[in-house]
């Protein structure tokens, strides 16, 4: 919003967070989004504070962009942190012209919930629910361009104008405006991540149907995506779908449709998910069989540990959760990632994370590439197998070449495809 001129302030209850971005430092990698951070508080247009007081001074537009995580002791999300914003804005004196605006993904009827409380306490001000579909990586782009717009606003409010007037200045007349209540725009998010977690999910299943058969996933979803209504996007097939929004919004999905007595018309999120959870399995089984059965003392290499690539997040990684089963297994996992090294170094300090690819594969007796990273898309395999002790790969994500790493001496395999030789 500052880059697009807007004079913005944003607060957050971490005070170290606050001063690291007031100091130009991104708290996370994403592409693009540190230059942005220091053009923008170098123009003026952007600060940070610890004062949601500051905020309510300051602007008469407040998005809410906290997380929503799943809650530790259910699949449901956990709505503390969005709860509390709107009762800081509330306790801070949210006046009669605010607008506040929900960008976090929301079980279904808390906005109205919300709304409630906002009208109770601080009469005039409003609430509009605009979903954030930003891709992780690509997060600059995807905001600064996104490909619609929703905007979930009651009928005779003032929403939908201070909206439209805000974002006239990212988008042109061909991008599309969804305007509709509530309730459909909480639910156009979720419904968006539970139809590409379902995606994801069919191939691999397909991929487990292959595994049974002899048949190609790779081939089979390259013949598939020659139809248009199905189209090759989200169809690729490997160890599955992780990170902040996918796991945990396929799970709310479900929490919230039992709690609305609507819980049959989701179970099939139930289905994709285990689907999902077996992908990992899948990949640890596969270098068992590779390593002889026996994982024990064996020297094992994961390239890859961010749950996507151009990203340093390892929330509910695959990469990572496959890499510590096999360490669990008794294997010497050595772990290496472009950009997530540091996280996973902090969070996992049971796997050794080399520095670069030839620090992990050195003396490995076979290699997972678990992240999609274009680094290991270009990787030699030729000049590769000279650091391995046996040059056996498990492609989990769909990077690689069979046929450049098969001629180049590789036992090349990978979820749903046959071993050929
Ligand atoms: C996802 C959605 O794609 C965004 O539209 C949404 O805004 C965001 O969640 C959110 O809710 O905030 P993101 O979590 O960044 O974005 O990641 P995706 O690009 O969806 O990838 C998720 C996972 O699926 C990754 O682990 C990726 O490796 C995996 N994936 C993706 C596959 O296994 N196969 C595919 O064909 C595509």
């Amino acid at each position: 919003m500052a880059e697009l001129g807007f004079e913005v302030l944003g607060v957050d209850i971490d005070a170290n967070r606050i001063r690291q971005l007031s100091a130009g430092d991104t708290p996370f990698y994403e592409p693009g989004l540190a230059a942005l951070l220091r053009s923008n508080l170098e123009a003026g247009r952007l600060s940070f504070t610890c004062s949601i007081a500051a905020a309510v001074d300051h602007a008469d537009v407040h998005f809410v962009c906290v997380g929503t995580p799943q809650r530790p002791d259910s699949q449901a999300a956990d709505l503390r942190h969005v709860d509390a914003v709107i009762s800081g804005l509330i306790a801070a004196g949210l006046g009669p012209r605010s607008l506040v605006v929900g960008k976090s993904t929301v079980p279904v009827g808390t906005t109205a919930r919300l709304a409630a409380r906002i009208a109770a306490a601080a009469p005039g001000a409003e609430l509009a629910w605009n979903p954030e579909f930003l891709r992780e990586g690509f997060a600059v782009e995807d905001t600064l361009h996104p490909d619609r717009l929703v905007f979930g606003v009651t009928s005779g409010g003032r929403a939908e104008a201070v909206l439209r007037a805000l974002y006239s200045r990212m988008i042109d007349a061909s991008t599309p405006v969804i305007v509709t209540d509530y309730a459909t725009a909480e639910l156009v998010k979720v419904a968006a991540n539970a139809f590409l977690a379902t995606k994801i999910s069919f191939i691999n299943a397909m991929s487990e149907v292959c595994d049974a058969t002899g048949g190609d996933v790779v081939e089979l979803a390259d013949a598939l995506a020659h139809d248009d209504r199905i189209g090759p996007l989200f169809l690729r097939a490997g160890i599955g779908y992780g990170g902040g929004c996918l796991p945990k919004d396929v799970r709310a999905f479900q929490a919230r449709a039992r709690e609305l007595g609507v819980g049959p018309a989701l179970s099939f999120l139930g289905e994709v998910d285990a689907v999902n959870m077996r992908a990992r399995a899948r990949a640890v089984r596969l270098a068992h069989e590779l390593l002889g059965g026996d994982p024990m003392n064996r020297a094992v290499a994961v390239l890859g540990a961010a749950f996507k690539p151009n990203s340093d997040d390892i929330r509910d990684s695959p990469a990572l959760d496959v890499a510590t089963a096999l360490r669990r297994d008794g294997a010497h996992v050595a772990v290496y990632d472009p950009a997530a090294a540091a996280n996973a170094r902090d969070r996992h300090p049971n796997l050794h994370i080399a520095d670069s690819v030839i620090g992990a594969v050195a003396g490995a007796e076979i290699v997972l590439v678990l992240t999609e990273w274009s680094e290991f898309r270009t990787l030699d395999p030729a000049a590769l197998r000279r650091h391995v002790a046996r040059p056996v790969v498990i492609d989990g994500r769909g990077v690689l070449d069979p046929d450049a790493w098969r001629g180049a001496g590789w036992t090349y395999r990978a979820l749903g495809r046959p071993p050929r030789p």
